[in-house]
């Protein structure tokens, strides 16, 4: 029992003292005071990290596409989401892994080294998504930063085409002091792997679609001094869709209705109504434009021109429809004449038969006392049958007048109220040749324009 308890702690000492020996333990720390990196240390932080003052600073930069947040145009702003890395070289940083259990890289806090100064020239609005609060650094002295930042810059847009538009918006990356032979600013990855990689990652594209990200490098001069600027493009493309839902479309269809209401009857001045209920539906779809596009633009956007042309085409009819509306009036106001003179006229003949009417009576009535009186002479028939056959005659063609005269007043009334379609005067007629010719030029122009500016929009 004895020996086995001392066995078993014989045995526990040999696994504790094998385990101490052949275990180094390493820390980050162990590395920070190896290479003497403390908060407090400026030696860091205050120069440009180089032994030689001779030797530019590489710094290598990745820039990744993760959203555009925004692009408008009214204020020519482009907000990209962007994701950049920093790779530069510190000559002052250097330690062997195998001496530290093989860390070949810690993390530090920013504020602990030096960093290059670059920043976008573009940039409006300072940035203020959080930092990431550290950087790595690598045995060999590479020092990796990495930033996720929404750059608020920006960009010059051209809304000639809005809304089937592709916009091009630059971010220029350089430093703001050191000249191009102590900094260098090289692009990390080539155009096509940048693309590439921003697609992949892109999280929302919105309105936009992102066509491509080109990398230009470029040496700023000024005063015999060089700087090193590295531009980025981003290149997109608007998807109309929306604003063709809202805007285009809608316009098209206030046209057809115009264009329909030709065939509106033009008295009474209904079509002259349903024509300024039209333009004025335009006029605020117009005000929605406003909103969209910016004033300075030196080029007309098409789409202005598309509203334009058409507003100034449905203006035109709407003045068509007020000269046409207006011969109308005349040639009523003048057919009201002539029907009033008709009128006299009737009354006339009226009175005529009417005249005629108490005549007939008188004779009649002569005829009664005629009858009356001679009713002694009854023997005498011939006489009295000759009366009668003459009231009969006289009746007859009496009633033939008096059908006549009702045929006129249901004429009348048949013409009033069929807007006199048979009966036009002169400038009744000039109404109507206008209105056709109108209408085809209308109609030609209208579909001449259309198709011009959708193939200009196409190109
Ligand atoms: C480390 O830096 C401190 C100053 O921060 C300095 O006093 C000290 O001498 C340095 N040690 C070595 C070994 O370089
Ligand atoms: C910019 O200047 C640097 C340093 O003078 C030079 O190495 C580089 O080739 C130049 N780049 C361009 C695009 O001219």
């Amino acid at each position: 029992m004895g020996v086995d308890m001392m066995h078993v702690a014989f045995l526990l000492l040999i696994v504790f003292t094998d385990g101490a020996s052949s275990k180094t333990v390493c820390s980050y720390q162990d590395v920070l005071d190896h290479l003497n990196l403390t908060t407090d240390n400026s030696v860091f932080k205050l120069t440009r990290p180089v032994l030689d003052y001779t030797h530019p600073t590489m710094v290598e930069l990745d820039i990744i596409l993760y959203a555009i947040l925004a692009v408008i145009e009214k204020t020519q702003t482009f907000i990209p989401f962007i994701w950049a890395t920093m790779i530069w070289n510190n000559e002052r940083i250097s330690w062997d892994p195998a001496q530290f259990c093989g860390i070949t890289q810690i993390s530090v806090p920013r504020d602990m080294l030096w960093k290059p100064d670059l920043f976008i020239y573009e940039m409006i609005q300072k940035d203020d998504s959080p930092l990431n609060p550290y950087m790595y650094v690598s045995h060999d002295g590479m020092v990796i930063s990495e930033e996720d930042m929404k750059v608020v810059s920006t960009c010059k847009m051209d809304v000639h085409k809005f809304p089937f538009d592709t916009q091009r918006c630059n971010i220029t990356i350089g430093s703001a002091i050191h000249y191009a032979d102590e900094m260098r600013v090289l692009p990390f990855s080539n155009s096509s792997r940048a693309t590439q990689f921003s697609r992949e990652v892109m999280k929302t594209q919105g309105e936009w679609e992102f066509l491509q990200l080109s990398i230009a490098s470029y040496n700023f001069t000024f005063n015999n001094r060089q700087w090193e600027q590295l531009i980025y493009t981003f290149t997109m493309r608007r998807r109309p869709l929306l604003h063709v839902i809202n805007f285009l479309l809608p316009i098209l269809f206030f046209l057809s209705l115009d264009l329909a209401s030709f065939f509106i009857a033009d008295h009474r001045g209904e079509k002259l109504g349903f024509k300024v209920t039209v333009l004025l539906a335009i006029s605020v779809l117009l005000l929605i434009l406003n909103d969209i596009l910016p004033s300075m633009s030196n080029k007309t956007p098409l789409i202005a021109t598309y509203c334009i042309v058409i507003f100034a085409l449905m203006l035109l009819s709407l003045l068509e429809t007020i000269l046409v509306t207006y011969l109308m009036e005349k040639d009523s106001a003048s057919l009201e004449k002539l029907r009033l003179r008709g009128d006299w006229e009737d009354r006339q003949e009226k009175v005529k038969i009417d005249n005629y009417n108490t005549e007939e009576k008188r004779q009649t009535c002569c005829s009664c006392i005629c009858k009356v009186s001679d009713g002694e002479k009854q023997h005498e028939m011939l006489p009295v049958a000759e009366e009668v056959n003459n009231s009969i005659q006289s009746g007859e063609s009496h009633v033939l007048l008096l059908i006549l005269a009702e045929l006129k007043e249901l004429q009348k009334t048949l013409n009033l109220h069929l807007g006199c379609r048979e009966e036009r005067g002169q400038s009744g007629h000039w109404a109507a040749r206008i209105n056709r010719v109108f209408f085809i030029f209308y109609v030609t122009t209208v579909s001449l324009f259309l198709s011009l500016i959708f193939t200009e929009w196409n190109t």
